[in-house]
Parts: structure tokens; C-alpha cells; sequence
């Protein structure tokens, strides 16, 4: 099937191990299969992989043109319905047994996972899922060549610790969009530390646990104050955000 797109829905269908796992976990889907809502559907690939499992499908995006794109794509489906709505405008009118969202960035940062989540999962059945389930965020300490918060694409940086995991977040559980976390990393090599470098895994379900991938979840490098660092020295740093808030909401202090 031939899909309409926008130049950065475009981007996100060329990223096939973004889609297979996505496929994968709603092929692995094994609950109630009367609705499901795909929330920031964009050019409507999710629900078209849905189409055949769910009695119904209700597909809400929020930027008009993607939301064109969405609707020509699925018009062949009788049992979806396309909503030019931002999700948290929406009249949830019933419960769904599935909730599929990928409004996903590396931590949640600067797209609207949570809030989106927080307004629509009211609407989920008592033993609903979400699709993806959660996310899994780990951090390192790093030499980086810029000095201002950038994704892990063409670029160079230095790696002087082991991954930490500092949050695990089930997306059924109440998630303040406020993050507040203290990173206790020990130094793996002597160097320069200006940064740390996040990497978010997104467990799609309880088998299938993706890493980053071009148009899901390439790292984040978050400059830090300069200094130098030895093999064994402990830094400790305080990492706050706001889930949905974008880039601009991080703050790192030492402690
Ligand atoms: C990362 S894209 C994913 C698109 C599609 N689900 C896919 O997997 O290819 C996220 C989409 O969510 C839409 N979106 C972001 N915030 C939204 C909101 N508050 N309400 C509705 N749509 C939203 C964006 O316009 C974008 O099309």
C-alpha cells in the first residue's frame, strides 16, 4: 500500500526497525479487541496495522495536513475514523481495550507522551493496554563537541563512564510530567566531562524492548559545566525536566 505523507511522516515510514517493532507488538496483542485509539496517528501506519484486529479504531492527530494524509491513507477501513483534534481536546466518548500512542522522544522530553497520556488513559478499559507499555532511561557521562543540548546524529563525543539506569516508567501508572533525578555515575577514564548522554529504551510490550533507532529515541547529549575527570572519581548530578515541556525545561546542576 502506497502512503500519503508529509516530508517528516515520510521520515518516520523510512524507519523500518521503528515499524517492525511496533508491527510486532500489535501482532503479539492478545486482549479484547472491541476499540482502540491511535493517538497522534500521523500518516495512519498504526492504524493500518490495527485495522484488521480491532471491531473499531479511532485515529486522532492534531497537525491538519498529517491529519489529511491520515484520512486518505485509511479510507479504504470502514471500522476507523480519522479526528483532526489535539488528543487533549478531545471528547473521549467510550473505553478502549488498546491505546497505541507514539508520541515518543528520548525521555519523554519534547513531545507529549505524558500529558497526552494522562488526559486519555481515563479512557482505557480496567485491564486495557498501552502500546508502547513504558520506557527505559539510562544515562553515561561524556566529552561533547557542542555546547548545547543536541540529538546523537552526526556527531562526535567521548564516552568516560558506564550506562546507568536512572527511571523505568510503566505508562499505567500515574507519571508526573515534573522529572526530578539524581545520577550517581563513577568514571570509567580520565578526560574532560562536559556532558551526559541519554539513551531511552522503549519496551513496546512485556517481550519486545527496542533501542534507539534514527526516528525513535536517538540519544540526547546534555552539556554539563566543564571538569576534568579521573578514572574512579564519583560525580553526582542533579537532572531535571519536564515530560512534554521540550529541550528548553532541562536543567543540570553537580552536587
Ligand atoms: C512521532 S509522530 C508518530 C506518527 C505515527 N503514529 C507513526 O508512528 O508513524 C507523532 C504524531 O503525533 C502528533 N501529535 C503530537 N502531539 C499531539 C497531540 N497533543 N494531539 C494529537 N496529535 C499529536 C504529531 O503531529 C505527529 O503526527
Amino acid at each position: 500500500m502506497k502512503f500519503k505523507t508529509t516530508p517528516y511522516q515520510s521520515d518516520l515510514l523510512k524507519d523500518t526497525g521503528r515499524l517492525s517493532v511496533f508491527y510486532q507488538a500489535i501482532q503479539e496483542y492478545d486482549s479484547d479487541r472491541d476499540l482502540a485509539y491511535d493517538l497522534g496517528c500521523g500518516s495512519g501506519i498504526l492504524s493500518y496495522f490495527l485495522a484488521d484486529k480491532f471491531k473499531e479504531i479511532i485515529s486522532i492527530e492534531m497537525d491538519k495536513k498529517t491529519y489529511g494524509c491520515a484520512k486518505e491513507n485509511l479510507s479504504d477501513f470502514e471500522n476507523i475514523q480519522v479526528i483532526n483534534s489535539d488528543v487533549r481536546d478531545y471528547d473521549f466518548e467510550k473505553k478502549a481495550d488498546l491505546i497505541v500512542c507514539e508520541m515518543l522522544d528520548t525521555a519523554l522530553i519534547d513531545e507529549e507522551e505524558i500529558p497526552v497520556l494522562n488526559h486519555a488513559k481515563e479512557f482505557l478499559k480496567e485491564n486495557g493496554r498501552i502500546i508502547p507499555q513504558g520506557i527505559i532511561n539510562a544515562v553515561e557521562l561524556a566529552c561533547l563537541e557542542r555546547d548545547y543540548v543536541h540529538w546523537d546524529e552526526e556527531v562526535n563525543y567521548e564516552i568516560l563512564s558506564d550506562e546507568t539506569i536512572f527511571s523505568e516508567l510503566d505508562f499505567l501508572d500515574d507519571i508526573e510530567p515534573e522529572f526530578k533525578a539524581t545520577l550517581k555515575l563513577k568514571a570509567t577514564k580520565d578526560g574532560l566531562l562536559n556532558g551526559l548522554k541519554i539513551t531511552t529504551y522503549t519496551k513496546l510490550n512485556d517481550n519486545i524492548i527496542a533501542g534507539p533507532m534514527p526516528m525513535l529515541n536517538p540519544p540526547l547529549l546534555i552539556p554539563l559545566e566543564e571538569r576534568q575527570v579521573k578514572v574512579n572519581d564519583f560525580i553526582q548530578v542533579e537532572l531535571k525536566y519536564i515530560m512534554g515541556n521540550g529541550i528548553e525545561s532541562i536543567e543540570t546542576r553537580y552536587l
